[in-house]
């Protein structure tokens, strides 16, 4: 009997999650209504954050925070290569340099000490960096406390990318248990609800911020750059009626923002999904810990990603670390294999700055760590529909392959 095909990750929709889109779908909002207030309400009540603002997906989110922050053209923002490729677009829309940081070549995240060998990069060029972006990629939580306390000595704001990170905590200076995306020592957290992240909206994306003027920014920008706050509106004559009341039709364009909206349908979806958090993310930890389990007992020369002390992740993705020409076996005769066998991988990432458009616009530029993680790392089935059986199928086939 052929076993079903386990791809390295896919969304999982309950009756719940259909019942309320179709609810959603009989509303008269199809856009912007209730269910997009509800959705950022309940996502900021989750994560302990104090605004969170949606968007039509995490690329326009990170975009949205790059300019908010006053990142313009020819000023330098840091980003990771290891990362997807968004996480430094969202920069280079807004017109800035880019300088890559590095990452630990075991866990593939950005470090203290990479952020500053960046940072330093940048202002021997004459260049010094304004902003960086953070990612905490496969949902293990970078050193954020130390990156922190880097860039503040050197005036560089934070942007954490949570994209992998929903419901991953780590400890704060204080010692302290702290869920990513409350930005204690960033100004942004971004997070992606493309299906297979951690909780799916179809496309959808989110940032989270403490400082209230950075919200309003980030709002108006996502929509045009219109305000209808009358608070805030700036020509009295046209806004104001002859009672001093603002007219009924009034709205300001103050800024050139974008349709960067997610739609309440969408946000419907994404409520029902984050009311089962908590049962997603013990499935996801639970499914790591047995992969971590079975990996360690099992002889196997495959290296798991560990989690940081004083952090406890939600994993997105289930990377491992294999010297395939210890083996004489190619990547890509590895995968092949484990397809041939009904197992899905991924590679998480091919590092940005080896990406066409990159070494088109900086050169060829070599990164050890990235690279070292890129040679070796693959990512293995990893959604909440998978079952325990299908885990150990998954690390008996890689048993067979390497054998
Ligand atoms: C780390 C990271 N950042 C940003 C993004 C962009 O997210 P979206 O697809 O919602 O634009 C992704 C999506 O894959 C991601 O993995």
């Amino acid at each position: 009997m052929t076993q079903p095909f386990l791809p390295y990750g896919k969304q999982t929709i309950t009756d719940e999650d259909k019942q309320a889109v179709l609810e959603a779908l009989d509303s008269p909002f199809l856009t912007t209504g209730p269910k997009v207030a509800e959705f950022e309400d309940a996502f900021a009540r989750y994560l302990g954050a104090s605004h969170a603002i949606s968007f039509s997906n995490a690329t326009a989110a990170l975009h949205v925070a790059c300019l908010a922050l006053g990142v313009q053209s020819g000023d330098t923002v840091l980003t990771p290569t290891m990362s997807f490729a968004a996480s430094t677009n969202c920069a280079s829309y807004a017109g800035a340099k880019i300088q890559f940081m590095d990452c630990d070549p075991i866990s593939g995240l950005v470090t203290p000490q990479t952020f500053i060998e960046a940072a330093e990069r940048a202002e021997k060029a004459g260049r010094p960096a304004k902003v960086a972006v953070i990612v905490h990629i496969n949902g293990e939580a970078a050193d954020i406390v130390g990156i922190a306390k880097a860039a503040e000595a050197r005036g560089i704001k934070l942007i954490e990318d949570s994209c992998h990170a929903l419901g991953t905590t780590y400890t704060d200076h204080e010692g302290k248990v702290q869920n990513v995306g409350t930005c204690q020592y960033s100004a942004f957290s971004s997070y992606s609800f493309h299906p297979v992240k951690t909780i799916t909206s179809g496309e959808g994306g989110m940032l989270t911020c403490k400082d209230e003027n950075l919200a309003r920014i980030v709002s108006d920008l996502r929509s045009h750059g219109i305000t209808r706050d009358a608070d805030v509106f700036v020509d009295k004559q046209l806004a104001f009626d002859e009672n001093g009341d603002p007219n009924p039709w009034y709205y300001e364009m103050q800024s050139l923002g974008f349709n960067y909206r997610l739609t309440d349908i969408a946000c419907a979806l994404g409520l029902s999904q984050l009311n089962r958090m908590h049962e997603i993310a013990s499935r996801r930890r639970a499914m790591k810990a047995l992969y971590d389990d079975l990996f360690a007992k099992s002889n196997l020369p495959v290296t798991c990603i560990p989690t940081a002390g004083g952090s406890d992740a939600v994993r997105h993705l289930y990377p491992v670390l294999i010297d395939y020409k210890a083996h004489g076996l190619s990547r890509a005769a590895f995968c092949n294999q484990l397809k041939a066998q009904g197992i899905g991988t991924q590679v998480h990432y091919i590092p940005t700055h080896m990406l066409p458009y990159y070494v088109s616009t900086y050169g060829k530029q070599n990164f050890e760590g990235a690279e070292h993680y890129y040679d070796k790392v693959i990512s293995l089935p990893f959604y909440p529909g998978l079952s325990d059986n299908d885990i150990s199928r998954v690390v008996d086939t890689i048993r067979n392959v390497l054998a």
